[in-house]
């Protein structure tokens, strides 16, 4: 069975152990560029946030602040990027190293996103390790 996965405010089911849960194509996520979308992780619905780093590799976090628990978005898919590229929770500012997601300046400094296990297959971003 296979799921695509919209942006944000999408509707999302709970995936089984083997369904291809597909969060976006590869093509919407041009290099270092953000991207939201949400996704059934640990039978939950979650946000999450998307990183294409400059080199091509894509990873998720959930898109929770881990300061107050808040989306880092201003709106949904809507994210703030510090002069150096860093990605910055538009609730208080904690501000988020890429590509690793760790605060590195601001209320939660020394906390990290949590990170979700993404993939790429046949053109798009897909939950889960590769198989
Ligand atoms: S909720 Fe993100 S900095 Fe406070």
């Amino acid at each position: 069975m296979r799921r695509s996965i919209g942006r944000t405010g999408g509707a999302v089911v709970s995936s089984s152990l083997n369904e291809v849960v597909a969060l976006a194509p590869l093509d919407a996520l041009p290099p270092d560029s953000l991207h939201a979308c949400d996704a059934p992780v640990d039978g939950e619905n979650e946000p999450l946030i998307l990183y294409r780093d400059p080199q091509g590799e894509v990873r998720a976090w959930r898109n929770v602040c881990p300061h107050a628990g808040r989306r880092l978005d201003f709106a949904p898919g809507r994210f703030l990027r510090s002069k150096a590229g860093e990605l910055v929770c538009a609730v208080h500012g904690a501000t988020f190293a890429l590509p690793q997601g760790n605060c590195v300046a601001g209320p939660c400094r020394g906390d990290c996103l949590r990170a979700v296990p993404v993939h790429v297959a046949e053109g798009e971003v897909r939950l889960g390790d590769a198989g």
